[in-house]
């Protein structure tokens, strides 16, 4: 990789900000768990995996600098609700806070490191799954910029790529914040990996006039019953590939899995600001004092998916089961 997008050095979260990109690559040095909350927050590090990293780091930060546990962790929690890796890293975190600062900042890397290897899992059934030729359309950003490395569909993409399979990456612009269109498209770019933008509303479009073979997509959380929660537009695309009898794979790491909730109805989703929906980068495009919704999630059901990668392997319908019996593993 030429970029990072989350590193630590003792009392230091380093993040490249994702609000800039692709016109500037700069990164910011968080010293603090108010900086961290915040740049989680804004979306200055975004993607579930990455998120669950960072606020790991964030309670590194704590520790270094003697933030009370209870302060750091609550406000951690409170930033982004929907992507359970958050909660998944704080709870780990807070089974190590008997531990001295080193033990803490260890356990926090031990994330980084389990993601880095998640990602190679899901780069390797990516081998596997993508035909040699294919195209594949991408919503949203589950790559690098989103985990640690290689991502989650993006890393099913790279292990396609790797093994020299011809691909062809369409991804879609993902409004309103544009990861689709300012991140997956300069990530795949900078892996010389053949990607096209389309705007959001071209996927039914491209399904019906040229050949789009499959969708591989990340998610923020998946219930035991394989429902799968991701950026605001996925269920549109896994709707469309399900109507046009295409697969659609969702690619995510086991922090993702909730077994806890027993279907997508009971994923939290989050509303964020309306400016993100109003404006495009500073400049208003909707009327002044026009009734804005911008949920930033929405749940695809079981039944649209045709399989969910993990490094504990390919999760196959019924999605349920297949879950129930790797959550053993
Ligand atoms: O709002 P975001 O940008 O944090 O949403 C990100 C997504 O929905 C990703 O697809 C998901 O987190 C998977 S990232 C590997």
């Amino acid at each position: 990789m030429t970029f990072f997008t989350v590193r630590y050095a003792p009392g230091t979260v380093t993040l490249i900000d994702q609000t800039k990109l692709p016109t500037e690559e700069t990164y910011v040095d968080l010293k603090t768990v108010e900086d961290v909350a915040r740049a989680i927050e804004t979306m200055i590090v975004r993607g579930a995996p990455a998120i669950g990293i960072t606020a790991a780091y964030g309670m590194a930060v704590a520790a270094r600098t003697g933030v009370p546990f209870e302060e750091a962790d609550a406000r951690l929690r409170r930033t982004r609700p929907t992507a359970v890796n958050l909660f998944w890293a704080l709870d780990r975190m807070k089974a190590k806070w008997g531990d001295d600062t080193a033990g803490i900042e260890a356990e926090a890397q031990a994330i980084y490191d389990e993601e880095v290897a998640a990602s190679e899992a899901m780069a390797k059934i990516g081998e596997e799954i993508i035909e040699d030729g294919a195209s594949i359309l991408t919503h949203c950003n589950a790559g690098a910029l989103a985990t640690a490395e290689l991502g989650t569909a993006l890393a099913v993409i790279r292990g396609a790529h790797r093994v020299k399979k011809k691909i062809r990456v369409f991804a879609d612009e993902t409004r309103p914040v544009l990861q689709g269109a300012r991140l997956t498209a300069w990530e795949l770019m900078r892996d010389g990996i053949d990607v096209t933008v389309v705007s959001d509303g071209a996927v039914a479009h491209l399904l019906a006039t040229e050949q789009v073979d499959v969708a591989v997509t990340g998610a923020d959380r998946i219930a035991a019953n394989g429902d799968a929660a991701n950026k605001i537009g996925t269920r549109g695309v896994a709707c469309l590939f399900y109507h046009h009898g295409r697969p659609f794979y969702v690619a995510a790491p086991w922090s993702t899995v909730d077994m806890s909730l027993a279907s997508g109805d009971e994923i939290e989703i989050e509303e964020r600001n309306p400016e993100e929906v109003t404006h495009v980068r500073g400049q208003r495009i909707a009327p002044e004092g026009v009734k804005v919704r911008n949920p930033a999630f929405d749940v695809t059901p079981a039944k649209w998916i045709n399989g969910i990668a993990t490094e504990r392997g390919l999760a196959r319908p019924h999605l349920g089961r297949a879950l129930e019996r790797m959550a053993k593993k």
